[in-house]
């Protein structure tokens, strides 16, 4: 190990070196356990992964060296976490094993030459070198060229049920194609499910909308929507898949229908399993080494994460020579790791911005660093448990990284670089915007601010009125709303609709013709439905869809400011927590203030009703399968049938589209083997209403936009 990780890993682990190793070695095992767990039970990871890899290497190299310290259920002889309880354990056909890693060049021809020293044909090659995705490992069993099982890796022997949610993803084939090869007549297909960068990006944006916690990668959250109970939630995310493993069950006694990786790539493209393209068959180990560079160099332009390239013998009778390291690492294998993109820099301020609801949050100041060719200033802290438990303090050296898709992170700081004592940090006793003194409930790691008025509490929820999913006033964004709170224009958004032109004029950067333009944004915004201003509103847990649910079952503002909890909750889809953060906001007197001064303006308190002329679904034949979350099938049906759809009862070569929901069964599979479209309910909704407002009808709740024109010629 170098001195660079030593220092690290001491801090890491909070021991000095020296220490007793057998002591070393239960701390090393404790931490590593608990970051297993985080990683595959909580999708919640503390540590990096290159700081588990360290770790994980000085606890195997102590145990090397002091045999008699390894126990049985150190996690060098685990393959991974146990399963965590809700899901169906399963037993994979065989174990579902880790990867070896090499850090550097010479690392990788360590490994080259240790194998020779096993059998001497290794050191030839040729190798196969694949990405190695950063997503969640699965195996899918096929028997007779049927999906029949899907399965998390879960600790490498057992691992957990996730069919419902595998049969979701596109990518995964509920049949394989028919080749014309000897297949044995049950094998797993293993590979990995990812979440592409862009779809994580999106998730994380709609998260933070939410106020929901942002995951940390693209790997957790494949990982978490993988094991969601519920299928929807998974259908919800787009999730891809790449195989590059083909298992046959030992119990069916048929031998591996390949005799190198290269072809067994082949065959499952043959069978219709999505294979990454990039990939290379090289004839030396310097060409898999240079491929790999190629490979990091531009990381960046994939569509998804990676953590490196797998590198493996492409001869499959040595992968039985060489046989399995610890029962845990074949040795015809090897992940060359990247290096992440990490770099020191001083961390100058521990900023708080506090969010609309009141939260707030701490972030870092930092010297401009250039990580990964982007210069980075800001980087999130996550909370101030983190803060703490993490101490960073102003004036520290800390690491940054960026995962290149990821808001860039601070990971630890450099306590050894310290060259005077530095106050600790200290979670604020009062917003640090409006000097109100904070409040922390109880069991609750945040901390707000519960001033209502609170100017960067005004500031976020005046961004939020104006975003896209809400009221939509192009032309406000977060620039603009700066300015019009420090020339006290805006106090509420109520006053949005008082702003002149001359109020406008006079901001830096308004010119005549832009100032028209916003103020004519902020005039198409009263016509919405009330199902868009609910969500402007900010309502805690009220998202599009809740919207839509309540605007539609109460018509209009003032028939849903009088719902009592229990009619609220009583509502499909909306339930106890929702129903108490409405009854609870419509309560406050400041609430109904704003209400009465948007009513004042004018702004629309109703939702129009859908039109029954309109019937852009006309000729098409809709199929209903599982539970919806929040519509009856009644519902649903009465939906499609208003515009004009028609809904059967079974699939069929004349189904069009398919409404998937919660544990759909035998209809799915043979939608997909027909190639019928699958919407989701919020799909459903989604495009209703789109092509109803495409047609000029009432202007809806439509991603992308309102047509104020458009509102009024029905
Ligand atoms: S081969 C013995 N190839 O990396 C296991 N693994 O660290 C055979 N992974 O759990 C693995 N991309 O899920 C292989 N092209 C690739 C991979 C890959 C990602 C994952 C795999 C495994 C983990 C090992």
């Amino acid at each position: 190990m170098t001195g660079k990780s030593a220092g690290r890993i001491a801090s890491l682990a909070g021991t000095d070196e020296g220490a007793d190793p057998a002591e070393r070695a239960a701390t090393l095992r404790e931490i590593i356990d608990r970051a297993a767990r985080e990683y595959y039970l909580d999708d919640a990871p503390s540590l990096t992964d290159a700081e588990y890899d360290e770790l994980y290497r000085e606890l195997v190299a102590l145990e090397e060296e002091h045999p008699a310290l390894r126990t049985a259920d150190s996690p060098t002889v685990r393959v991974g976490a146990e399963p965590a309880s809700s899901l169906t354990k399963v037993r994979h056909v065989s174990p579902m094993l880790s990867l070896a890693n090499a850090f550097d060049a010479a690392e990788l021809f360590e490994w080259q030459e240790r194998n020779a020293r096993i059998a001497s044909e290794a050191a030839d090659g040729p190798f196969v070198a694949e990405m190695k995705i950063d997503g969640a490992a699965v195996a899918l069993l096929y028997e007779d060229g049927a999906l029949v099982r899907g399965a998390t890796r879960g600790n490498g022997q057992v691992g957990e049920d996730v069919t419902h949610n595998l049969r979701t993803i596109r990518d995964v084939p509920l049949r394989l194609a028919d080749v014309d090869a000897a297949l044995p007549s049950r094998f797993e297909v293993r590979g990995e499910v990812y979440m592409p960068l862009r779809e994580f990006e999106a998730l994380n944006a709609y998260r933070e909308r939410r106020e929901q916690p942002t995951l940390a990668n693209p790997r957790n959250a494949a990982a978490g929507s993988l094991r969601q109970l519920d299928p929807r939630l998974t259908a919800g995310r787009p999730l891809g898949f790449y195989g590059f493993q083909l298992v046959p069950d030992p119990a069916t006694g048929a031998e591996h229908p390949c005799a190198t990786q290269w072809e067994t790539l082949e065959l499952l493209i043959a069978l219709g399993i999505p294979v990454n393209p990039d990939r290379a068959r090289c004839d030396t180990l310097a060409e898999a080494h240079e491929f790999a560079a190629s490979v990091e160099a531009r990381r960046e332009e994939l569509g998804y994460g990676i953590d490196g390239v797998v590198v493996k013998l492409d001869d499959r009778s040595l992968w039985e020579e060489l046989g399995v390291r610890g029962d845990r690492e074949p040795r015809w294998a090897i992940a060359y790791k990247f290096a992440p993109e990490v770099a020191v820099t001083r961390l100058e301020e521990i900023a708080i911005n506090v969010g609309r609801t009141g939260t707030l949050n701490p972030f870092a100041r930092l010297a401009p660093v250039e990580v990964g060719g982007v210069t980075v200033k800001m980087a999130t802290l996550h909370n101030f448990d983190e803060v703490a438990r993490k101490d960073f303090r102003e004036g520290d050296y800390v690491v940054v990284k960026r995962a290149g898709e990821v808001i860039p992170q601070v990971v630890e700081a450099l306590v050894d670089r310290r060259t005077r004592e530095l106050p600790r940090f200290e979670v604020p006793e009062r917003c640090p915007f409006c000097d109100t003194p904070v409040e922390r409930p109880e069991g609750e790691v945040a901390v707000y601010c519960p001033n209502a008025a609170c100017p960067e509490r005004l500031f976020w929820t005046l961004v939020h009125y104006a975003s896209r999913g809400a009221l939509d006033i192009r032309g406000l964004g977060e620039r603009t709303v700066r300015q019009l709170l420090a020339e006290d224009l805006v106090g509420d958004p109520a006053d949005l609709y008082e702003l002149t032109l001359e109020d406008l004029t006079s901001l830096e950067g308004f010119a005549e013709v832009s100032a028209t333009k916003l103020l004519e944004a902020i005039e198409a915004s009263k016509d919405l439905p009330l199902s868009r201003l609910l969500v402007a509103l900010g309502i805690r847990h009220v998202g599009d869809v809740a919207a839509r649910i309540l605007a539609r079952r109460f018509g209009d503002l003032d028939t849903l400011m009088q719902a009592d909890r229990e009619t609220l909750a009583a509502i499909h889809g909306v339930g106890g927590v929702m129903a108490d953060a409405v009854a609870d906001y419509f309560a406050r007197q400041d609430n109904r203030d704003r209400i009465e001064r948007l009513r004042a303006h004018g702004v629309r308190l109703t939702e129009p009703v859908e039109r029954s002329g309109h019937r852009p679904w006309e000729g098409l034949t809709f199929v209903i399968t599982g539970t919806l979350p929040d519509m009856s099938r009644s519902d649903a049906k009465r939906y499609i049938e208003a515009r004009g759809g028609r809904v059967a009862g079974s699939v069929s070569g004349t189904t069009d589209v398919l409404v998937v929901g919660d544990n759909a069964g035998s209809k799915l599979e043979r939608a997909r083997a027909l190639g019928v479209s699958e919407w989701t309910e919020a799909e459903l909704l989604r495009r209703g209403d789109a092509e109803a407002e495409a047609a000029g009808d009432e202007p809806v709740d439509a991603e992308g936009g309102h047509s104020a024109e458009g509102a009024d010629d029905g």
